[in-house]
């Protein structure tokens, strides 16, 4: 891949949306990785890469964020375009107006819109009125961005294989939920470890179950972290308690405790086992200190990664 290559790849991605992994097929999501890393190359190695110069990208926030936000910014920045954060309480959305009208508003100032919103319903009615490409920034449902920065850091370290098992720990939540298409689609062995109560919905099962039977590799499903977790390659986790779901943190804690990362249970796994998280982590809750500061933590190199792929993404989206 070089430079000129991406020209003619954006023919088959240019004025989609990107609101699930589902959006995506196996091979696209191997370009995507493929442009991330050339992109991310030219940029350590300090060469221009305007592929969006003149272009405008609306940066819409419901819900708090660090990575997200400076990412999206400084990528839509290096990529030669311009940022436009937009916060929720600031907008007329907040009053009143409907998505459908501040849908139809900004696509006629702005080239691509990415959303982090409460609900997928919002992405999805922005995605049907506007019609410039919307990308999912995080949703009740999923986290697409965030699977594709993990695994294209997975697939830098030669750990995206059909021998690597990936672990999730935790709750089935939006990042679990990409996560799980992800990985099926890419062919990685996935299990989810949760307390009970707590699994992925049955429509992202499906789908991730159908995937994992095509590529003739294993999904599944235990409530036993010490049985999940053996020979893990990967371990990922997140937080017990997700943006919006503040009012059942005492409940979840308690429901959660056993489910903890810490180094006896990281003992379980494989003597290389990566350690994965998506930030902003709970020290002491979900992952110990010793754990996310330890020798198999890749946690700030997913971190970084985040900026490498949504590069990527605008460059073919937008
Ligand atoms: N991982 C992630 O999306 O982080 P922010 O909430 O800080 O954007
Ligand atoms: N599951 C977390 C991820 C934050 C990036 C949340 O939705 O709050």
């Amino acid at each position: 891949m070089n430079y000129s290559d991406i020209k003619k790849i954006k023919k088959q991605f240019q004025g989609r949306d990107l609101l699930s992994i589902s959006d995506l097929t196996k091979e696209e999501v191997v370009l995507l990785f493929e442009v991330a890393e050339l992109l991310k190359g030219m940029q350590k190695e300090g060469k221009p890469h305007p592929l969006l110069e003149g272009k405008t990208i609306a940066l819409l926030f419901e819900k708090p964020s660090t990575r997200t936000r400076v990412s999206f910014e400084v990528g839509t920045y290096q990529l030669g375009a311009y940022p436009l954060f937009l916060s929720y309480q600031d907008l007329q959305l907040g009053r009143g107006e409907t998505i459908a009208d501040t849908a139809r508003t900004l696509e006629r100032y702005v080239d691509a819109i990415m959303g982090r919103v409460f609900k997928q319903e919002t992405l999805e009615e922005l995605a049907q009125y506007a019609n410039i490409p919307v990308i999912n920034g995080l949703s009740d449902r999923e986290h697409p961005c965030q699977a594709l920065g993990d695994f294209f850091t997975l697939w830098e370290k030669g750990k995206m294989h059909k021998e690597s098992k990936f672990v999730f720990l935790g709750d089935g939540n939006n990042v679990c939920a990409s996560l799980a298409l992800l990985s099926t689609k890419l062919g990685v062995p996935f299990t989810h470890i949760s307390p009970p109560g707590y699994e992925l919905p049955l429509k992202i099962q499906e789908s991730a179950r159908r995937e994992a039977e095509e590529n003739a590799i294993s999904f599944s499903i235990t409530h036993n972290p010490e049985e999940g977790i053996k020979d893990a390659d990967v371990i990922y986790t997140d937080v017990w308690v997700s943006m919006g779901q503040e009012e059942e943190r005492e409940k979840r804690k308690r429901d959660f405790l056993p489910y903890q990362l810490n180094s006896s249970l990281l003992s379980l796994a494989k003597s290389n086992v990566v350690v994965m998280h998506c930030l902003p982590a709970r020290r002491g809750e979900e992952i110990t200190d010793e754990v996310m500061d330890g020798p198999h933590s890749i946690i700030f190199d997913q971190a970084e990664n985040r900026l490498h792929i949504q590069k990527a993404i605008l460059a073919l989206l937008v």
